[in-house]
């Protein structure tokens, strides 16, 4: 028989890309690897059975609109699915999988080191020494905050926040959440639960935002709620860009009333808001979240499994979102 045809829009993983090619005939863009628009899915879709994307590809309404009828599942190689529209993959009745769980770590991991970047103006004190300019130790130096005693206020309880949770709470934070529902008394491990935004933002010496982009988010931190933060807070974002309100968000952090930010997400990345290019407490990184060869590979064996039981087995995919 032959082997299913796949639409793989990225490069990925040395491990991934050789199980892929094991089991699937693959199909790849030329030229350089980045997102892929409308007019490249449609193309390189004809006569696929599956397809492969990741975060930023644009399969959009129109686009899962007009997707041959061969393409029997979308696997993004992602946790976030709002590159996808999902309602248009049920109409069409293409399943729709993500790659939960295995990325909740390392992305925890940036958040923290974005948390400890701005604390610590580790951004700043790097450039001050690549531009050559350090004159030395002196005691009035780039000073910052420390953490331990500092209310950490997460965004967004889930897994990322919860496995971020455990790290604060080992730097000795304490921990405050915003979350649609409560957790479990084992699963909040004595963090504070807030029912409405402006008691937990009041609470927030440092917010760490973690929710989902989309239409219901959008422009989420934006100035009215960046005014009930104290004064001086962290925000750090690692969940999607569209989720703060960005002039608004360096207003702030040029008014003094935010004293940094560190940013991993980005509307319209790879191009991102130009007055975060020159203020000097914003700690910028490319979407770097889940970036470790552990759990890339682990996030490319999560796409396979769910097209090997849709495409190889004729079953319900672990993973599906839609
Ligand atoms: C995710 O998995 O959603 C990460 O942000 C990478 O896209």
């Amino acid at each position: 028989m032959p082997k299913p045809t796949l639409l793989q829009t990225r490069a990925l993983p040395e491990a991934v890309e050789a199980r892929a090619a094991r089991d699937y005939a693959i199909r790849r863009p030329e030229g350089p690897d980045r997102t892929l628009e409308s007019a490249a899915i449609l193309a390189g879709a004809e006569g696929c059975d599956g397809i492969l994307c990741a975060a930023g590809d644009g399969l959009d309404a129109a686009t899962i609109g007009k997707l041959p009828d061969s393409v029997k599942i979308i696997a993004t190689f992602s946790v976030g699915t709002d590159h996808i529209a999902l309602d248009a993959a049920k109409a069409r009745g293409i399943p729709v999988t993500n790659t939960p769980d295995v990325l909740s770590v390392a992305t925890a991991e940036i958040a923290m080191m974005l948390v400890l970047m701005c604390a610590r103006r580790a951004g700043e004190a790097e450039r001050l020494l690549r531009a050559r300019e350090w004159t030395g130790w002196a005691p009035t130096q780039l000073m910052g905050v420390t953490l331990e005693g500092k209310r950490l206020g997460i965004l967004g309880m889930g897994r990322i926040g919860q496995e971020l949770a455990k790290m604060a709470r080992g730097m000795g934070m304490v921990v405050h959440y915003r979350n649609r529902t409560r957790l479990s008394p084992a699963e909040e491990a004595g963090a504070v639960f807030h029912g409405d935004d402006d008691a937990f933002l009041a609470a927030c010496d440092v917010l760490s935002m973690h929710i989902p982009g989309g239409a219901a988010t959008k422009n989420w931190l934006d100035a009215a709620r960046i005014a009930k933060l104290p004064r001086g807070a962290i925000v750090v974002n690692t969940g999607r860009g569209t989720t703060v309100d960005d002039a608004a968000l360096c207003a702030a952090l040029e008014s003094g009333h935010l004293r940094a930010a560190g940013l991993d997400v980005f509307t319209g990345e790879p191009k991102i808001f130009e007055g975060y290019y020159s203020a000097p407490n914003v700690t910028l990184l490319p979407h770097l979240g889940s970036a470790t060869l552990e759990t890339r590979d682990a996030m490319g064996f999560r796409c396979l499994d769910n097209l090997d039981a849709v495409l190889l087995k004729g079953a319900p995919p672990p993973h599906r979102v839609a």
